[in-house]
């Protein structure tokens, strides 16, 4: 069939030329958002009089009929007609006649186009808050079910400190939570709509631009027309909020595969999101953790892609700007799919609260609680490092930990010890006494859980 813009042409195409710039074979993913925005433009074209009241309602029935088709697999779209606003535009023409040739008047594929991908952007924020929010809920879950369980913190993946295992879930609730917030944010940018600035200078029509905002649930319209079609700023953004997530979820990820080390031992992946070796039999790899570290690295590469695709272009829109889609579209369903399993692995895994109770013996994660107690003592603080210091290397030289110091050795230390620094050694206590806004005491991770549960309403 001839080509929707064929006009000024006197040859065809190469078919290399309709493969090579064709986008439909990943686009057709917008039909909804193509046609619900066609719905909305030819609505407003009615009722400003610019097309009649029938054929208005004569291109809607076309439209919904079309939606109806492609949504139960009768449609099939063809590579010739270039991308999914074509490929509607002229199913559209094949179905009703020529009336549906008025469907692009006042409007451009370039605020056509603007317009199909914030809708879908939208939408698709909305479904990844949902998930992180599930992901959050689960989380909230687990960190209620082991209340009183310890384990040691690391920094520099050394044994720190002791912690609550609550403590240390939550962690992920609130970067989670400012997941939620960033994407929130995003939305309220993408929130736009674009329609009225035709190819890039506006247009001749007296359209109604908020009637169609309306229309479509926008809740502005678009300042400047060179703008709004050449913008990709909300893409760029929403695959920062996607790579800033991917990011934690990789985390996450890394902590699950060393904590299912057999070194580690602290948590057993479920068999369900487990898998063997083929030559290994002893084998138990947990694969979603990995994956889930792995494919970050795609999203942040989809991320890349674009600002490098957007950075050197001139106003306003250039062919180049098609390839946002195929980035758009895989950041998004390398997010969700990995928010969807990731919140599974986390409902299933096995704490090991034995392992981790184990971790907590000999490496002197108390050290810091016996220099406070010795600055209750009435010492400075820097004095009273220097002295734990010299304790743990004492005790490093006997191979013995802070427990089996008897009163004596501490003494030999400082004079300021007394018997009492055998509770300033154990690690509940230590646990129990950071009970600052935010710590690590059973008191204030119970505070931090009740929150949450208010956040996630
Ligand atoms: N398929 C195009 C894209 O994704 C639609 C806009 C085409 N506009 C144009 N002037 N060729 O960007």
């Amino acid at each position: 069939m001839a080509k929707l813009w064929s006009g000024r042409f006197s040859k065809e195409q190469d078919t290399l030329m309709d493969d090579f710039h064709s986008s439909i074979h990943f686009d057709s993913r917008l039909y909804a958002e193509d046609i619900r925005g066609s719905l909305a433009h030819v609505r407003m074209l009615a009722a400003c009089g610019i097309i009649t009241e029938e054929e208005g309602e004569a291109i809607e029935d076309g439209l919904w009929e079309l939606l109806e088709d492609i949504e139960s697999g009768r449609v099939e779209f063809s590579a010739d007609a270039e991308d999914i606003h074509m490929n509607v535009e002229t199913l559209l023409i094949s179905r009703i006649g020529d009336v549906a040739r008025k469907l692009h008047t006042a409007r451009s594929r370039n605020d056509q186009v603007a317009l199909d991908v914030r809708m879908y952007v939208l939408k698709e924020i909305h479904e990844v808050i949902d998930l992180l929010k599930k992901t959050q809920s689960t989380l909230v879950r687990r960190a209620e079910q082991h209340m009183g369980v310890l384990l040691p913190g690391y920094t520099h993946l050394q044994r720190a400190q002791p912690i609550l295992l609550s403590h240390h879930i939550m962690a992920y609730f609130w970067m989670f939570q400012r997941d939620i917030e960033r994407l929130e944010d995003c939305a309220e940018r993408t929130d736009v709509m674009p329609l009225g600035s035709a190819a890039l200078a506006g247009t001749t029509y007296p359209i109604d631009r908020e009637m169609v905002a309306r229309e479509l649930g926008f809740s502005r319209v678009s300042e400047n027309s060179l703008d709004a079609v050449a913008d990709r700023d909300f893409i760029m953004e929403f695959l920062s909020c996607i790579s800033i997530i991917m990011v934690h979820l990789s985390r996450f990820a890394e902590e699950m595969v060393i904590w299912a080390s057999s070194e580690f031992g602290f948590v057993t992946m479920d068999d369900r999101y487990s898998t063997g070796s083929s030559i290994m039999p002893q084998k138990r790899n947990p694969d979603v953790a990995e994956l889930v570290r792995g494919k970050a690295g795609r999203t942040f590469g989809n991320l890349l892609s674009l600002l490098v695709t957007m950075k050197g272009l001139p106003l306003s829109y250039n062919k180049d700007m098609q390839e946002d889609k195929e980035r758009l579209f895989d950041s998004v369903d390398t997010v969700k799919g990995c928010l969807t399993i990731f919140e599974r692995m986390i409902d299933t895994v096995t704490f090991n609260v034995e392992r981790m109770r184990a971790a907590l013996e000999g490496g002197f994660m108390t050290a810091t609680d016996v220099a406070d107690y010795l600055v209750r003592k009435g010492l400075a603080f820097r004095t009273a490092h220097e002295i734990v210091g010299k304790i743990v290397l004492f005790c490093e030289k006997h191979g013995i930990s802070l427990c089996d110091l008897r009163l004596e050795d501490w003494r030999s230390f400082s004079s300021a010890f007394e018997a009492d620094v055998m509770d300033a050694v154990d690690a509940d206590a230590s646990v129990a006494s950071r009970d600052v806004y935010g710590g690590t005491a059973h008191s204030r991770v119970a505070e931090q859980i009740r929150l949450a549960k208010r956040l996630l309403g």
